[in-house]
């Protein structure tokens, strides 16, 4: 079959869009509650810092530890499926942003642990109902203002990753938009 006849048949599958890469419904449901919980985590980390004391900041500091660390938990979930299950449909050369999707599962796991270790370290593990988060650091250890700070910085890095992330969602979205209406023409 000559080049020309093949072009005009499209012997291409249809989804070989090097942009579009078709995901499972549990990993969409895993990635839009993750986004979600991240607005979450970000909106309750800042009020917290700017309410300082007082009952609603303890609230709100509680559900900060206790979402975070649900985070921690989901994502490492999410990365065991994904080994465990890997979708045969998916063409490794097709799966663009490998980096910053690395990037974001590290940071994902990075942050809630630097602010875990941070309380940990500084004796403030308690939760809801009369539950504490498990230490995963030595109490008294010295190092929570370290900690602490790594982890607001490493949260606020994250964020500047995620709108990197979006920009480059919405880049994909167009540019598969462009192709779809070449290929109607
Ligand atoms: C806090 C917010 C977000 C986080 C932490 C996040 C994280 C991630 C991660 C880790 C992946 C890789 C999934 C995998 O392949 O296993 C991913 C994929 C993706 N995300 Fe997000 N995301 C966020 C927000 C968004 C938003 C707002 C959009 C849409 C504008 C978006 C669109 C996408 C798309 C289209 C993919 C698939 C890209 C591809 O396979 O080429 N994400 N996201
Ligand atoms: C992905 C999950 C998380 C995100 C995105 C996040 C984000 C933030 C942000 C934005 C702040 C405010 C920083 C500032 O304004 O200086 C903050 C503070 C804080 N977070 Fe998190 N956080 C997460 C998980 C956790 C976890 C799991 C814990 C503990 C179990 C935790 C404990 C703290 C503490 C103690 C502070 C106050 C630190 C200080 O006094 O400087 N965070 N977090």
């Amino acid at each position: 079959m000559s080049m020309a006849a093949e072009t005009e048949t499209h012997s291409e599958p249809v989804n070989s869009n090097p942009a579009v890469r078709p995901y499972r419904l549990a990993a969409k449901i895993f990635h839009w509650v993750t986004a979600a919980l991240i607005i979450l985590m970000v909106v309750s980390g800042i009020t917290m810092k700017q309410l300082g004391s007082g009952a609603a900041m303890d609230f709100i500091f509680t559900l900060h530890k206790a979402v975070g660390a649900l985070i921690v938990v989901l994502v490492l979930g999410r990365l065991l499926y994904r080994v465990t299950f890997p979708d045969r449909s998916w063409n490794p050369e097709h799966y663009r942003r490998p980096y910053i999707h690395w990037l974001l599962y590290a940071l994902l796991i990075v942050v809630p642990l630097l602010g875990w270790a941070g309380i940990s370290d500084y004796g403030a593990r308690q939760i809801f109902f009369g539950l504490s988060l498990p230490a995963i650091w030595p109490e008294g250890a010295g190092w929570a203002d370290f900690l602490f700070e790594s982890h607001a910085y490493a949260a606020f890095g994250m964020l500047v990753v995620v709108a990197l992330h979006i920009g480059m969602a919405v880049q994909d979205h167009m540019t598969r938009s462009r192709w779809d209406a070449a290929e109607e023409d």
